[in-house]
């Protein structure tokens, strides 16, 4: 009621209050409840800023430990679950097969269906946090044909996730610390952008008192589109383009400012962030550290620096203040871990879920929620009357 006002793509209109996550766009600063970008990523691990998302502070050591624990207990999918993985064909994109396996996880945990049940929703968090990484392995696994690798818990989180990826039955299999701390650094990047479509999304789905799986499983489906978390996956295909087209970064970069439909420079720009993105100023040290250690010499670094050093020195990009973001140096790393391009983005799903976890808990929590509803200025005929099919 009242006055309503037009705001497409919410650019200025706040939702609701958050404690979770701190955005300084002009300054380029971002916080986790608090605590530098920075400091997280050199200091802390996956689970452990996955612990202060959700909960708000930095667990204890017991507090810790029982955390990791009780993910660890929850890796296992339901037999029946793997079945699904099955009926999909085989060069399914990943991530509807990732959103459909957690819409499914509702039908397997239908105590899951209360959102105001805290018992539940805790299960709920624990299992989800465990069993996503076995659903992206296994929708890895399906699309190159090798079969599954149960979970194995002696194994920490992205440990278990690598091996029962790129690991097989038959061969012990040799998780490299370095790449282990990469993904885990990438992780913790990504776990939480406060109000972006994915987190909106879930939040949107659970202000209807929809439980957390299909909340999650709609949010995987926001991050999939090519403006959001597809980017990386986009990134990657734009650098392969120019390289096969010779290298020519300038006639690439002229195209983007000529606006040719369908021609952007993917992984640069940003909602928020009119500054560089401090995660990738962090992604880039990464990537340089990781395509040296694994010994990737690929070309298409080179491709990506030079684009970046061109756009940042261009007037289009100047004005508009167009920096990197989180995806545009992620899909090289992913790359030389052995990622195929279309799975960047589960990488991206498996990084966000604790920040989705923690916002829809958020939202629940909050007494001043309400269902997310919003309103429209109606632009279509005005009243007319109904004329049958003969007389049109
Ligand atoms: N390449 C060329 N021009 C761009 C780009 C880009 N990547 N991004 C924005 N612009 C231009 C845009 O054309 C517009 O120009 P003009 O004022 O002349 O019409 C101006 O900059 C403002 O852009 P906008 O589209 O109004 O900005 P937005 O806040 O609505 O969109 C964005 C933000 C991220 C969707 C957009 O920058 C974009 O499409 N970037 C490429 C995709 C990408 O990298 N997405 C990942 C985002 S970060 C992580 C995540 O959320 O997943």
């Amino acid at each position: 009621t009242g006055l309503v006002t037009l705001d497409p793509g919410f650019v200025n209109t706040a939702a609701c209050k958050s404690d979770i996550t701190y955005i300084d766009g002009d300054a380029g600063i971002l916080r986790y409840r608090g605590y530098p970008i920075e400091e997280l990523a050199a200091k802390s691990n996956f689970i452990e800023v996955s612990y202060l998302l959700i909960y708000g502070e930095l667990p204890t050591q017991a507090q810790y430990d029982d955390f990791a624990d009780r993910i660890q207990r929850h890796t296992l999918l339901h037999e029946d679950l793997k079945q699904f993985f099955d009926g999909f064909p085989r060069d399914a994109h990943p991530m509807p097969v990732l959103s459909s396996a957690v819409s499914a996880l509702s039908t397997f945990y239908q105590d899951s269906l209360d959102p105001f049940d805290q018992n539940q929703v805790e299960l709920s968090t624990v299992r989800l946090l465990a069993k996503l990484p076995t659903i992206a392995a296994y929708a890895y696994k399906k699309s190159v044909g090798q079969p599954f690798l149960y979970p194995d818990n002696s194994l920490g989180l992205v440990e278990n996730f690598l091996r029962m990826t790129f690991g097989f039955p038959a061969e012990p299999y040799e998780v490299d610390p370095a790449l282990t701390r990469a993904l885990d650094l990438l992780f913790i990047l990504h776990a939480d952008h406060e109000q972006n479509c994915s987190t909106s999304t879930v939040r949107m789905v659970g202000s209807s008192e929809a439980n957390l799986f299909a909340s999650i499983s709609a949010g995987i489906n926001a991050l999939f589109g090519p403006l959001h978390g597809g980017a990386n996956s986009a990134v990657l295909e734009m650098l392969e383009g120019i390289h096969a087209n010779g290298g020519d970064v300038d006639s690439f970069v002229e195209r983007v400012k000529n606006k040719e439909p369908g021609v952007k420079l993917m992984g640069f720009g940003h909602r928020v962030y009119k500054n560089y993105d401090p995660r990738a100023a962090i992604i880039k040290k990464t990537a340089d550290e990781v395509l040296g250690k694994l010994g990737a010499n690929d070309p298409l670094l080179e491709i990506a620096l030079k684009l970046e050093e061109k756009a940042l020195a261009d007037d289009y990009f100047v004005e508009r203040k167009l920096y990197p973001n989180v995806d545009f140096y992620t899909g090289l790393i992913y790359k030389a871990m052995g990622f195929p391009t279309k799975y960047f983005t589960v990488l991206f799903a498996l990084g966000r879920l604790p920040g989705w976890i923690a916002h829809w808990r958020e939202m629940l929590e909050d007494p001043a929620r309400k269902i997310s509803r919003p309103r429209q200025v109606y632009t279509g005929a005005a009243e007319r009357s109904y004329r049958s099919i003969g007389e049109r």
